[in-house]
């Protein structure tokens, strides 16, 4: 195995300071967990941003570098201006909704462009200092496009490899953007280019022969002497150590608790980042229209909703957090009565195994994002169910939906729709709930993060390198 440098924008580290001093914990999340065993194996690095360290001593921080270089990674700082022009910026505030087909949200002048060209420039330096020879270097996600392409110039020998972990759109939507070319020409610079779908690769294909006039070749395409691949690689989860997780006593224990305080009720749960991605507003609204239609749920349905504070430096997080904070105060106050509310909503963050008790005492799961790469969450529910009990409805817009077609699949968009899919849900006879919940949970099993991993090193392994240059 050839050492492997990874490198995406969040090191897979937390950083918590408390009375103690500084320690550096790792993240549990799918990209960590799975790429954990290749990273220690490999004998590489890890490369990427610590988050916001500003405000720590200057021995705290030589003591968070020193863990860090204990468990391999590499940090880059980024100014405060880098961070809210790069990251906040141009990839919080352009990328993301553009990817995610939001793209009235885009800022009407474009001015963190070169910004984040210049972020992306001093990842590829510094990656370029801690390449060996014959080392496979593999670039995550939208933060960093114009990586491969950088690296391609200082290391034209290089084996690179690119993954996108969100969607990738439409060409109808990524030619809006003033930067299309070179965004899709710093992909280019890799061996291989990573998707969750063959949707975003069929999107990623035509947008090349619309914008370059690249015709892609089953999952080849030519660009400046190299050949290039294409592929899509379905991102899993860690799915034994959820399910060992969800089997674990204090698990159960907390199980029991959540299901005693709503013992004459019936469990529905939403986990998400608080996202304008996640769809949690029309997923309140329907909750809502079924308390309307259907009197007889009313008192008799508690909706969980985990909110995970995100990217709060940017205004569009604020204002949907307004939007989410308002509708739920509406229906509690419809809904509600002096002894309970409809809508348990907790603006937090909660760890794997507190999720694997929420997920497991669960009757009902709402993953129901407008649009998302791929969406762990709904795979993780599935995980954490060894009852082969409990019923997802998702999204046709994530992609994970590709996968799990034996969820109730509804359209984000159908308030209607969903609250009948809940409704179905909820009266859903116990040998159909275990029969979808066997066919789910065989699928998420076999296709893991440790599956995702292999297939697309050996995917990359497998491509040919870039001829050597003739001067
Ligand atoms: N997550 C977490 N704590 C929470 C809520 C979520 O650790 O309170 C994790 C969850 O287990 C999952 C990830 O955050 O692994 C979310 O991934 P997903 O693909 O669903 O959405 P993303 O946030 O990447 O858009
Ligand atoms: C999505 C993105 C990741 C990102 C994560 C959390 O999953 O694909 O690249 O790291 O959200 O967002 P944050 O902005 O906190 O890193």
């Amino acid at each position: 195995m050839s050492r492997l440098l990874l490198v995406s924008n969040r090191l897979p580290v937390t950083v918590k300071s408390d009375k103690d001093g500084v320690s550096v914990v790792r993240s549990a999340g799918g990209l960590a967990t799975g790429l954990r065993g290749p990273h220690e194996r490999s004998g590489g690095v890890w490369i990427g941003w610590p988050g916001d360290v500003s405000r720590l001593t200057p021995p705290q921080r030589a003591s968070v570098e020193a863990q860090l270089a204990e468990l391999r990674c590499v940090p880059i700082q980024l100014s405060a201006s880098e961070v809210s022009r790069y990251y906040e910026g141009y990839s919080n505030q352009v990328l993301w909704p553009l990817c995610h087909y939001f793209i009235e949200r885009i800022p009407r002048q474009d001015r963190d462009w070169d910004v984040y060209r210049k972020v992306n420039e001093r990842f590829a330096d510094l990656v370029a200092r801690q390449y060996q020879p014959g080392d496979t270097i593999w670039v995550h996600d939208y933060q960093l496009m114009l990586v491969p392409a950088f690296l391609r110039a200082r290391l034209p020998q290089a084996r690179i490899g690119y993954f996108h972990h969100i969607p990738f759109p439409s060409s109808e939507i990524f030619r809006s953007l003033p930067h299309r070319n070179e965004l899709v020409r710093g992909l280019l610079g890799a061996d291989l280019i990573g998707f969750h779908t063959h949707t975003y690769v069929r999107h990623f294909s035509s947008t090349l022969m619309r914008l370059l006039g690249l015709e892609t070749v089953v999952d080849r395409v030519e660009h400046e002497g190299r050949e290039v691949r294409l592929g899509a690689f379905p991102m899993g989860i860690d799915a034994q150590s959820f399910e060992n997780l969800a089997k674990e006593p204090a698990v159960l224990e907390e199980v029991r608790m959540h299901r005693e305080k709503s013992a004459e009720q019936r469990l529905v749960l939403g986990v998400d980042r608080l996202d304008y991605t996640k769809g949690i507003p029309r997923r309140l609204v329907a909750v809502q229209r079924l308390l309307e239609r259907e009197p007889a749920w009313r008192g008799r349905l508690r909706f969980i909703q985990v909110a995970v504070p995100s990217r709060t430096g940017v205004e569009d997080y604020a204002t949907y957090r307004e939007q989410v904070d308002e509708l739920v105060g509406r229906i509690n106050g419809l809904y509600g009565s002096v002894h309970n509310v409809p809508v348990h909503y907790l603006y937090r963050s909660f760890n794997e195994k507190q999720l694997a008790a929420l997920y497991r005492a669960a009757d009902v799961m709402l993953v129901t994002p407008t649009r998302d790469g791929m969406n762990l969450v709904a795979k993780e529910f599935c995980a954490a169910r060894p009852d082969e009990d409990g019923v997802l409805v998702l999204s046709e817009f994530a992609g994970a939906a590709d996968e799990l077609g034996d969820a109730l699949i509804v359209n984000p968009y159908d308030v209607e729709g969903m609250a009948d899919a809940l409704e179905t849900a909820l009266d859903m006879p116990q040998e159909e709930r275990r029969t979808r919940m066997r066919i789910l949970r065989a699928r998420v099993k076999e296709y893991d993060v440790h599956w995702w991993v292999r297939s697309f090193l050996d995917t990359l392994e497998a491509t040919p390198l870039a001829p050597p240059r003739v001067e």
